[in-house]
């Protein structure tokens, strides 16, 4: 034990709240190491982000060293999380939506809280901070998204080991390319934002990488794909990212059973259009999940550990309503206000963009 404050013992809650990812997991860890070994406290870990605060009686685990030892390789969470349910109108089983934040806010003092630890995406961060100045909860926000469009951080958790994951299937898709002379179509995650396609596309050596940032045309990326075969490169990779449109500007995405809509389906619509166009044979790979999967990456690990034990700090100091941030290689913190108003897409006048041209990679237009 090395507590090193003992006067003011405190009970902190953390949960996880909307997708999850790699290194949700050591945050968890680095929270309750901190917490409970440095400073003394109590952690309460909050089941299924906020419908644990919701539930009555609250669903919580207190959560010992011993617990979260084992943490630092394990995918997902182990508090469990949702996407769904925005608690100010959340969907009720005859089909209205209901305001239910007080009914969170209520659950947050039942169990005696001093502050809360919320790890989330822009979206979560907005929903929490909203129930954090309604209902005078102490929140700290960590930002996690594979997407890693949160504007006022370099690094969000999740999204190293997203490019990771999808670098190495360009990787495995390359050789078996080059084998059978074709195109392969790599579909990855990123909502809005281009930089798990950027990021991989440029390390796995693709050969087109669309972007939701950038228009393109169907005929630029055949004459990339003939372009090549002139110089006697049989096959092609291209790498494209989920919310990347049609030529024509639509959307391209699927609608479950429940009427439910979700981005996907660019890979095969841009296959069917170079076969239509060249005739040259091409297959599609949607990444989709895989990405949020499995051990995180050792950048996500440590910037999972140094966010954990920053908010705690921030915590010990009695500084609430931020987030922390990964900045020029140091942990900072910032208003959540400010962070959840600087989305960040692939800026077209920047460094990936410009070393993809360098590259000769075709990019769109
Ligand atoms: O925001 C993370 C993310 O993985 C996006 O990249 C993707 O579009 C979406 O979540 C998928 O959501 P779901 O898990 O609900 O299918």
């Amino acid at each position: 034990m090395s507590i090193k404050n003992m006067g003011e013992p405190k009970r902190i809650g953390i949960l996880t709240s909307g997708g999850d990812c790699s290194g949700l997991n050591a945050v968890i860890r680095a929270v309750v190491n901190c917490a409970v070994d440095t400073y003394g406290w109590e952690v309460l870990g909050i089941r299924q982000a906020t419908l644990g605060l919701m539930a009555r009686p609250p669903q919580f685990t207190k959560l010992e060293i011993d617990q979260v030892d084992s943490l630092l390789t394990a995918g997902g969470t182990m508090l469990g999380t949702t996407n769904k349910g925005d608690p100010f109108a959340f969907p009720m089983t005859d089909g209205s939506l209901c305001d239910r934040s007080e009914e969170i806010i209520a659950g947050y003092h039942e169990l005696g809280l001093d502050a809360l630890i919320g790890i989330g995406g822009d979206g979560s961060l907005a929903i929490l901070r909203r129930l954090a100045q309604q209902g005078g909860i102490n929140l700290v926000g960590i930002p996690k998204t594979i997407d890693n469009d949160i504007g006022v951080t370099e690094h969000a958790i999740g999204f190293d080991t997203a490019v990771n994951i999808a670098t190495e299937a360009l990787d495995r898709l390359h050789f078996t390319a080059a084998s059978h002379s074709r195109v392969m179509i790599l579909e990855v995650m990123g909502r809005d934002a281009g930089h798990i396609a950027i990021a991989a596309g440029i390390a796995g050596g693709a050969n087109v990488i669309l972007i939701p940032e950038i228009p393109y045309t169907v005929e630029h990326i055949c004459h990339k794909i003939k372009e090549r075969q002139e110089k006697g490169k049989n096959y092609c990779l291209i790498i494209v990212s989920e919310a990347v449109r049609t030529h024509d500007g639509e959307n391209v995405t699927i609608t479950n059973r429940l009427g439910q809509s979700r981005y996907g389906g660019i890979g095969e619509y841009l296959a069917d259009k170079i076969i239509e166009h060249i005739g040259v044979e091409t297959r599609v790979t949607v990444l989709g999940h895989i990405q949020r999967g499995g051990t995180a990456s050792p950048l996500d690990r440590l910037v999972a550990t140094a966010f954990g034990v920053a908010a705690v700090n921030l915590i010990a100091e009695d500084k609430y309503d931020r987030m922390v941030t990964w900045q020029n290689r140091q942990v900072l913190s910032v208003p959540i206000t400010e962070a959840i108003a600087q989305y960040s897409a692939v800026d077209p006048n920047g460094t990936l963009v410009k070393t993809a041209h360098g590259m000769g990679i075709y990019l769109g237009d």
